[in-house]
């Protein structure tokens, strides 16, 4: 029998959603809240609310685009956590419901295992082929920086994480102190592209193991600025391009040193990056070039596949229904949850 998925994606500020045939995509929705680039950050109340106005014209679309009636449904799969409450509900409620409506079982994912396996929809990466288990992944986001061990699809241990900000929240902050609006990440990798990334040398923490931490690079950059502007208000205006270019690759620096301690250490070669700063061209660049120098075959999702989608949510699904992972009515989201 043929499985034919809808999946939900609501744990941000984008609401998204994916038809999914047999671990085939049929279509990839997603509306994104432009609201919060004024606040500097996403607010979570109008994010929620955004979220009940796109997520009915959002699934519409996504039936209507993989040309599939909701009579063919065989589930449906939904983001329960990690992410803003108010806005995972949304997409929660929404699911249920319609489960619930169509008798078809409820799939829970959570948003981190699908950004790994987006590595695993077809097409979405530059290799023609999908990643042998086990795999690396390096796994770099707004609220996430782990490095996981994918056994398969449905068998994966985080083996690294964050002790403190994301590498997203790390480019987001550094953004806005250069005066950058929010999300700040995409625009320093704009102005890194003409930059020089040896003029300004920030420091690499010490941290030990697998782990990682970005609060001391902040601090060091706020002094940085603090002193510099001092001398010369001017100085982030002239600087730009070399700031951006310098702070994204100590940012890179930091995340690829740690992934080749994690492939060696795992003795595995298949590696892939996900999560939204994996559409970052620097970081994108710096991993090929050790994948080639360390022999490894590296996989790296197309934009769309990177930053927050359903398609993810839908090839997650997908497994979890080929492994029998449902739940029930009852299920509930969660802003913090392990898997
Ligand atoms: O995975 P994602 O879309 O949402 C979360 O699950 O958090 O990641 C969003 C993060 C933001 O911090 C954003 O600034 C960052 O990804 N990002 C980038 C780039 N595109 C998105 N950071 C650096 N360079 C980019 N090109
Ligand atoms: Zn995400």
């Amino acid at each position: 029998m043929s499985i034919t998925l809808l999946a939900i994606e609501s744990s941000c500020d984008e609401t998204a959603a994916s038809v999914c045939r047999d671990g085939h995509i049929l279509s990839n929705i997603i509306a994104s809240q432009k609201i919060h680039a004024q606040y500097g950050g996403v607010v979570p109340e109008l994010a929620s609310r955004a979220h009940i106005q796109h997520v009915v014209p959002v699934v519409d679309q996504a039936l209507k685009t993989a040309g599939r009636g909701l009579i063919e449904l065989n589930a449906i799969a939904f983001t329960q956590s990690p992410g803003l409450i108010g806005s995972l509900l949304v997409g929660s409620q929404f699911a249920k419901s319609l489960a619930l409506s169509l008798n078809i079982p409820l799939i829970a994912v959570h948003h981190m295992q699908a950004h790994v396996l987006a590595n695993l929809i077809e097409g979405a990466t530059d290799q023609q082929k999908l990643p042998e288990f086990p795999f690396l992944c390096l796994t770099v986001s707004g609220g996430h920086t782990q490095i996981v061990v994918c056994e398969s699809p449905t068998l994966l241990k985080v083996i690294g994480e964050t002790t403190d900000d994301a590498a997203g929240e790390a480019f987001d902050k550094s953004a806005k102190m250069l005066g950058l609006p929010y999300p700040g990440g995409p625009l320093i990798d704009h102005y890194a592209a003409s930059g020089d990334p040896l003029k300004f040398k920030f420091p690499e923490p010490k941290i030990p193991g697998l782990n990682f931490s970005f609060s001391g690079l902040k601090t060091a950059i706020l002094y940085f600025l603090q002193e510099q502007q001092a001398k010369d208000p001017g100085f982030v205006e002239k600087n730009l391009a070399d700031i951006c270019a310098s702070v994204q690759s100590r940012i890179v620096s930091i995340l690829l040193n740690k992934l080749k301690k994690a492939a060696v250490q795992t003795g595995i070669s298949s590696i892939c990056l996900a999560g939204g700063v994996a559409a970052n061209k620097g970081l994108r660049k710096a991993f090929l070039e050790m994948g080639q120098a360390c022999e490894w075959t590296t996989f790296i999702p197309q934009m769309t596949y990177c930053t927050d989608n359903a398609a993810m949510i839908a090839i997650t699904g997908y497994y979890k229904y080929l492994a029998g992972q449902f739940s029930a009515l009852t299920v509930t989201a969660s802003a913090r949850a392990c898997w």
